[in-house]
């Protein structure tokens, strides 16, 4: 089965990615590199032995869409593009709108024009909010989000529950990621933001190779065990994993489906620091500092539905993802002459 990739070299598309040619798709992906790296093609290459089909442009630009549906005659679409910066998306929110938006727009254009009827939509725990309870179930309510990133994530989501009610051969599933971290065991695929990290790992990781000197933990007065904010971090590699179990769920006809793709485990932010020192054998200074705006206490998934219904269960915990992210982080330095 062809399946489109859109942002196919991100953090997650590129592991998704692998994960899709491992289990004998054939991919063809489309990536403005606004927030990847064409390098990242390569590397694809190099651990699987396959370069998938590459395009580089904007997925706003229906044009250029409307071709690669004709000549690549996709049958499924995993639609990642988008930015998703959650505190830059405060300060510019139209561009977030506009391009979140814009390029779902473009695609569901094409999927209608050229009878294309499954998408799996890269969604985000944030459209829970703040949570009333957790665990998060696929059935907590969905809220309005505490970004304009978070928003765009309702409104696609609200967009494609609404094409699916009148369009019932359409098949979408809704992925809801919680804390994606980790790398490729092989070092070659990871997350390595421009500027200094704004989320926990990838800030971790450039404190554990020396380029960042501690890390400022954003509050430890929350009502946690250790007064720190608790998430749910999902190695990535689980997490592609999540997306070729529900392109399969897609080709069973099943209509619209959510997922909450995380392990289902809250760990604090002091917790992950005490695994990362344990996996790698390194120290991380730290200091506390106050609480981030818009940080929730804790967010972690229900995950009885996504394994009842894909199969899906994580194979890694947080200390693999913490040794895989900084493995990658140290290799991707030493490529980068750091
Ligand atoms: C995790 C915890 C911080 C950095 C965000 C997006 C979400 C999703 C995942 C896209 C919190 C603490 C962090 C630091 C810290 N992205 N922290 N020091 O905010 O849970 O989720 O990324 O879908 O939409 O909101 O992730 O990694 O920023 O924070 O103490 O330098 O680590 O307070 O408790 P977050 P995060």
């Amino acid at each position: 089965m062809k399946v489109l990739v859109t942002g196919g070299l991100g953090f997650i598309g590129s592991h998704t990615v692998v994960k899709l040619i491992e289990n004998k798709f054939d991919v063809v992906i489309i990536d403005n590199l606004f927030n990847s790296k064409l390098v990242v093609l390569d590397r694809i290459e190099k651990i699987t032995g396959i370069r998938p089909v590459f395009y580089q442009f904007d997925v706003q630009n229906k044009e250029k869409l409307r071709e690669v549906f004709i000549k690549e005659k996709p049958e499924a679409i995993i639609h990642f593009a988008g930015y998703k910066a959650v505190g830059e998306s405060v300060a510019k929110p139209l561009m977030y709108y506009q391009n979140n938006l814009e390029s779902t727009f473009a695609l569901l254009d094409c999927m209608a024009e050229f009878n294309v009827k499954n998408l799996v939509f890269s969604s985000s725990a944030t459209v829970y909010g703040l949570p009333d309870k957790v665990p998060l179930t696929e059935d907590s309510p969905v809220k309005s989000a505490t970004s304009p990133y978070g928003e765009t994530k309702v409104m696609i989501e609200r967009i494609l529950t609404d094409i699916c009610a009148v369009n019932k051969d359409y098949n979408v599933a809704l992925l809801r990621y919680f804390n994606p971290i980790g790398a490729h065991k092989s070092g070659l695929l990871g997350e390595d933001p421009n500027g200094i990290p704004n989320n926990l790992l990838p800030y971790i990781n450039r404190v554990a190779t020396g380029q960042l000197k501690e890390l400022n933990v954003f509050g430890d007065d929350y009502d946690t065990p250790d007064g720190t904010g608790v998430r749910d971090y999902i190695h990535v590699v689980d997490l592609a994993e999540g997306h070729v179990l529900a392109l399969k769920k897609l080709a069973t006809n099943s209509g619209l489906v959510i997922y909450n793709l995380g392990t289902g485990k809250g760990t604090s932010v002091l917790e992950v620091v005490h695994a990362y020192e344990k996996a790698t054998g390194i120290k991380i200074p730290y200091i506390i500092k106050e609480r981030r705006p818009g940080d929730v206490p804790e967010n972690y998934a229900g995950t009885d539905k996504a394994r009842k219904e894909l199969g899906f269960k994580c194979k890694f915990n947080v200390e693999d993802a913490c040794l895989d992210g900084y493995n990658f982080q140290k290799a991707e330095n030493e490529r980068n002459g750091k």
